[in-house]
């Protein structure tokens, strides 16, 4: 039964308001990215120094604003703005530095610029929000009809695509809603149109990263990137899709959108041990205690967003809900630290099943599960 669980996640939310309140006042002149081993946040608004210990263009650094713009939308104070608009200006850096900026500017300005010129209509906003997504469009590789995911001013990943990138077209869909320049949305119906025939496979899971010959577009290989291994299938990379996709038909109403990203839910459906938390990767071998709450998080996002589209198609999409719903109650009960001992909410995340750090909290996660209770709300400012 959807909605069986709206009195709990309602308190769930709140609390989470409560905590997030002090938190946010702590770490307003940073961007936090993770905690550090004494439980607060590490702020990457440094030189640009290509490693992820601080990096004022690290991909991460719009989901921190993306909170702020959040709470501002829920409760009205006007603290949360102010706060959100030092993070937008921050990131002014990132155009000048240029080299540190990549495929992510999707996730960077859709929860700064974007956001704020959603709620204030400040022209200065929807000119940086405008610029990104140039520097998106830009990115496009006519003969491979891909982004380039990664890299910038050298030679390096020039034929890279990641099933992450679907999240950044809503910066190329929102453009040319905004400009009626119909370029931006040309481009990413293409990058859409190229990640249905290259990284959906027969089973409904889905590649983390496709390489091209940059120069003639032929497919090379797929690659494990952040999974456990080449074919497997990395957790966030399904709910990257799953989510991704369904913004994709939203923006569209192409249902060949809908129909993967329906095919994608199953497969992350089907796949979810009783716990109802993501693993880091499916494939991942069965003695692995790992999980990936990111994953959780933005798999729940998405698959509320798929039963809702469907919903309104007239199709069934309770049951997208309803798993949604039994995600987010394990990951509240479970998984979530509600006290001062870290200023992190959401526990037990992972940067990539080979990564020797063990960062185990994410500020994605943090906002992933912030929308995902305000969206259970129907309470959520729209950020895709
Ligand atoms: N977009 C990078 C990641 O999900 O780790």
């Amino acid at each position: 039964m959807v909605g069986k669980y709206q009195t709990e996640f309602e308190i769930y939310l709140n609390k989470c308001v409560d905590k997030l309140e002090w938190v946010s006042q702590r770490n307003r002149n940073g961007i936090p990215y993770y905690v550090l081993e004494d439980g607060k946040y590490n702020n990457m608004d440094n030189a640009y120094t290509n490693t992820t210990t601080g990096d004022v263009s690290w991909w991460t650094n719009g989901f921190f604003a993306g909170i702020l713009w959040q709470l501002y939308n829920y409760t009205r104070e006007e603290k949360y703005r102010e706060w959100a608009r030092i993070q937008e200006v921050k990131l002014d850096r990132c155009f000048d530095i240029f080299q540190g900026i990549n495929h992510d500017v999707g996730f960077m300005w859709l929860h700064t610029s974007v956001a704020n010129y959603h709620m204030t209509q400040d022209p200065k906003a929807k000119v940086r929000a405008v610029h990104a997504a140039n520097i998106l469009a830009g990115r496009f590789n006519l003969k491979g009809n891909f982004i380039r995911a990664w890299g910038g001013i050298d030679n390096h990943c020039t034929g890279l695509a990641i099933i992450d990138c679907l999240m950044n077209l809503s910066l190329l869909y929102w453009a040319t809603e905004e400009t009626g320049d119909p370029r931006f949305e040309q481009i990413a119906r293409a990058h859409a149109d190229m990640t249905l025939e290259q990284f959906i496979r027969e089973d409904g899971s889905v590649h983390h990263i496709v390489k091209f010959n940059a120069a003639t577009g032929e497919i090379i290989e797929a690659e494990r990137g952040q999974g456990y291994e080449v074919g497997s299938s990395w957790t966030r990379g399904q709910g990257w899709a799953i989510y991704g996709f369904v913004n994709s038909f939203l923006h569209t109403k192409d249902k060949r959108y809908l129909e993967a990203s329906k095919k994608v839910a199953d497969y992350f459906i089907n796949h979810l041990p009783d716990s109802h938390l993501a693993p880091i990767d499916f494939k991942q071998p069965a003695e692995d205690v790992f999980e990936d709450n990111s994953a959780t998080c933005i798999a729940i996002c998405g698959l509320l967003e798929l039963g809702k589209a469907l919903n309104e198609e007239k199709a069934d999409g309770n049951k997208y809900m309803e798993a949604a719903e039994e995600m987010l109650k394990a990951l509240c009960e479970h998984r979530l630290c509600l006290d001062s001992t870290s200023e992190a909410l959401v526990e037990r995340c992972a940067v990539a099943y080979h990564f020797d750090k063990h960062i185990t909290t994410l500020i994605y996660a943090d906002y992933f599960l912030l929308e995902a209770l305000l969206k259970v709300q129907n309470q959520e400012l729209k950020m895709w």
